[in-house]
């Protein structure tokens, strides 16, 4: 008969080694950003992902938040509270800023959830201002948005037209 001990031990040293091929798996696949302005690289610390959703964003480049009625929610509000609304209008169709529901988009990479979300962290050269936490404020480094919050909010961005992004 398999001592308990034996057994704990088996286990543990599967446990160990699944978590390392997952461990790889996840620094293999995290996803590099670029800025939207010239394509420069762009360094979003790790340690911002710290949800479920933005760590999936990190290894995959996937929004699992769309279609997520609750996730589209808490992006409509935010959208309010960091002035979207202002400038891409109430149902983001566009307003002083032009509409962000597509299908067509002044940076084709914004079809694309990563595009989006790289467009809205670092901003754009011509009027769009960074919203990346760290980044909107300078004076402030904890005002702007952080990358879960992004995401919530362009899942309700796309939840206003026919493109998903994924
Ligand atoms: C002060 C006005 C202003 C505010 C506030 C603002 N934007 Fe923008 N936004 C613009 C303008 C102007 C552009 C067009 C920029 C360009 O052509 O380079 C733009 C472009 C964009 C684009 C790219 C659209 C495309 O067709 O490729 C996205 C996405 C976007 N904004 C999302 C947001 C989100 C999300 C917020 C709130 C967190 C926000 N914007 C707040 C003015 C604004």
């Amino acid at each position: 008969m398999l001592g308990n001990k034996a057994l704990k031990s088996t286990l543990l040293v599967s446990m160990l080694s699944l978590a390392s091929v997952v461990f790889s798996a996840q620094s293999n696949a995290a996803q590099t950003f670029v800025t939207t302005q010239d394509g420069s690289p762009l360094t979003i610390p790790a340690e911002l992902f710290d949800t479920s959703a933005a760590k999936e964003f990190l290894e995959t480049g996937k929004n699992i938040y769309i279609g997520n009625a609750e996730a589209q929610a808490r992006g409509h509000k935010i959208f309010n509270l960091y002035s979207c609304t202002q400038c891409h209008g109430p149902e983001a169709k566009g307003q002083v800023g032009p509409g962000l529901i597509g299908p067509t988009f002044r940076y084709d990479k914004d079809a694309t959830n990563k595009g989006m979300f790289e467009t809205v962290w670092h901003g754009t050269n011509g009027g769009m201002g960074a919203k990346g936490i760290g980044l909107m404020d300078a004076t402030d480094a904890s005002n702007g948005l952080t990358p879960d919050e992004l995401l919530k909010v362009i899942s309700w961005i796309r939840a206003q037209g026919g493109v998903t992004g994924n």
